[in-house]
């Protein structure tokens, strides 16, 4: 039986997290769990949680540790991932990193790796400016980068594109600077742990989308030695 791989894959917001995800999901039989997409159904439906949350996503700042820490631990104790997940957006802070490990050990489980996909400042700005979603299933395009067959038209299910509340200028920023204060401590931790690995997120999609897959087939490999 192959080895169990649980990953976490994190960066800067518009590193290209999402974009990721899309081409990772067909490539390996492990569920891709991000936590802002959980964040945004939970608003859409306006549930307790969606309605506690939607305030610090609209602002860029980080939903409080304990609500985070409780969705997710919830969704990872959910069977399709018990034999391993690739979690996009969490950990986000030491506390959730830590929280994450004792959630894990408590199955007999530990983290494989964190994949850091690195982006300068002034490349986020860029990415996060121009990016459009799907009212549908929040699609990823970039006006100039990625843009959809027909304006504000998503390819794949028809629905109309938008921008995201947090990507206003102003969001943007605050975003980057909780990224720096909050979320790259992670960076150190894992580095610490010998887990981090990193990835170039500058270079095209399709380069990054290979990158990774490098790195996952060689960990499955080690996984398994
Ligand atoms: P979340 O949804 O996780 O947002 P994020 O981390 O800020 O990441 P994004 O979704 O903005 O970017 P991405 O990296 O997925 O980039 P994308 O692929 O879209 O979280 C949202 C909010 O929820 C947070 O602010 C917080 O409030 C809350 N939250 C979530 N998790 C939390 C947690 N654990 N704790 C507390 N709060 C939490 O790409 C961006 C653009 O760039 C697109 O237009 C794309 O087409 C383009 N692009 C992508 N790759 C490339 C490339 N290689 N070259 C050129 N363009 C590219």
């Amino acid at each position: 039986m192959a080895a169990e791989l649980n990953l976490i894959l994190f960066g800067p917001p518009g590193a290209g997290k999402g974009t990721q995800a899309e081409r990772l999901r067909g490539d390996f039989q492990l569920p891709f769990i991000s936590t802002g997409e959980m964040l945004r159904a939970n608003v859409r439906d306006q549930t307790e949680l969606g309605l506690k949350a939607k305030e610090f996503m609209d602002a860029g700042d980080l939903v409080p540790d304990d609500l985070i820490v409780a969705m997710a631990g919830e969704r990872l104790g959910q069977d399709d991932a018990l034999d391993g997940f690739i979690l996009d957006g969490f950990p986000r802070t030491v506390a959730q990193a830590t929280a994450l490990e004792r959630k894990l050990a408590s199955m007999g489980r530990r983290v494989t790796a964190a994949l850091l996909i690195d982006v300068p400042d002034e490349e986020v700005i860029r990415r996060l400016s121009g990016r459009r979603v799907c009212v549908k299933a929040g699609h990823n395009y970039h006006v100039e980068f990625d843009p959809p067959k027909h304006d504000s038209v998503c390819d794949q299910d028809g629905s109309r594109l938008i921008q995201r509340d947090d990507d206003r200028p102003d969001v943007i920023a605050n975003r980057l600077r909780v990224y720096h204060e909050k979320t790259k401590p992670l960076v150190d931790y894992y580095d610490s742990l010998g887990l981090m690995r990193r990835i170039d997120g500058t270079r095209d999609p399709a380069d990054v989308h290979g990158h990774i897959r490098a790195v996952i087939a060689t960990l499955r490999l080690e996984e398994n030695v």
